[in-house]
């Protein structure tokens, strides 16, 4: 198992404070609590159908023909892999670490690929993996160059896989309306800009024949019942969607700003979090992690992502730990 962000009740005995104690800055999770439903009880007692209008809330939301929902974008990730075998795969990387395993494990030996050699690389590959905005980096590619590299693959029968799960705070850099057309999947997760990680559910669009492959590898009754209901609602919630759209691009603003300003200006970023190379990145991870804040260390990368607080009490504990942080650890030599 790969190690991820979110992970506070390891923390908690790493550096013995309670649970409770934290701030959670590890997950790039939208920090504030989407207005939840009532859960009706047969969404508890019957199995679930797919005639209750999640799909065509999903449909509407992501201004997509066809959809799939799945239990997390991470049951796309793992399952897509053995419906491209023996292709030529290239992986944009550093990316979310989960596609890499997931196509090592079906047998696939994917090309690194920082980004701006594809132009070069792309008649040598068959399917491109990707993600946009990029986790962990922030760094975003415009539509119309992942629209051209579409062409180029699926012109010749290729593929190109985009992870979306970090762009709902800024829909116009989704593909998400032309996946309709061959060789093209966008995953999509209600984790992030819902905040709603638990609830296990994302969404795969693609042609439906491949939606239709997907689901039959999948199998039967893969989101719970209550995880469509609240799933649902969430999807239809345009008031809701648009008070944290706007809230979180203030958020990431403030918090760049406030990092900055104590000497840990982001390289990158996106609406959810910032990304901070640095050659202290340990030492950093950590001393805000000896105060009961907890950031996202990627030793190998030697850097730190930063999510969003979700409270004034929280902007508080991260300035006064930022003030406190000394020259040996913010400036080494
Ligand atoms: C880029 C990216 N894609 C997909 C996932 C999986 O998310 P979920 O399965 O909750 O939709 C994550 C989780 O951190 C992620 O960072």
């Amino acid at each position: 198992m790969l190690d991820h962000g979110g992970r506070l009740r390891q923390a908690a005995i790493t550096y013995n404070i309670p649970i409770a104690g934290w701030l959670d800055l590890s997950t790039g999770l939208a920090p504030y609590s989407w207005p939840l439903p009532a859960i009706p009880a047969q969404a508890w007692q019957r199995l679930p159908e797919s005639d209750d209008g999640l799909e065509q809330a999903a449909r509407e939301y992501y201004q997509a023909e066809n959809v799939l929902p799945v239990a997390g974008s991470q049951a796309a990730i793992q399952a897509l892999p053995a419906l491209f075998p023996r292709r030529r795969v290239g992986l944009i990387e550093p990316c979310y670490a989960e596609h890499r395993h997931a196509w090592e494990r079906a047998g696939s030996a994917p090309v690194s690929l920082s980004g701006d050699e594809i132009e070069d690389m792309l008649d040598a590959i068959d399917v491109l993996v990707m993600v946009n905005p990029n986790n962990p980096t922030g760094r975003v590619f415009p539509p119309a160059v992942l629209l051209d590299w579409h062409l180029r693959l699926a012109s010749r029968g290729g593929c190109l896989i985009v992870d979306e799960a970090f762009v709902d705070p800024t829909p116009a850099h989704s593909l998400a309306p032309y996946t309709g057309t061959p060789g093209l999947i966008v995953l999509r997760s209600l984790g992030k800009f819902f905040g709603l990680g638990g609830a296990r559910l994302g969404f795969v669009l693609a042609e439906q024949r491949m939606l239709d492959l997907l689901a039959d590898t999948l199998g039967p009754w893969t989101i719970s019942g209550p995880a469509r209901h609240v799933g649902r609602h969430a999807l239809a919630d345009q008031p809701t969607q648009q008070i944290w759209r706007k809230r979180m691009h203030t958020d990431s603003q403030r918090l760049a700003s406030l990092l900055t300003a104590y000497g840990l200006a982001p390289q990158s970023g996106c609406a959810l979090f910032q990304w901070i190379p640095h050659a202290s990145a340990t030492a950093l991870h950590r001393t805000l992690a000896e105060q009961g804040i907890l950031t996202r260390l990627f030793d190998q990368l030697s850097a730190l992502r930063i999510g969003l607080p979700g409270s004034e009490t929280g902007w508080a504990r991260l300035e006064s730990a930022l003030a406190g942080l000394s020259p040996e650890v913010l400036c080494p030599h």
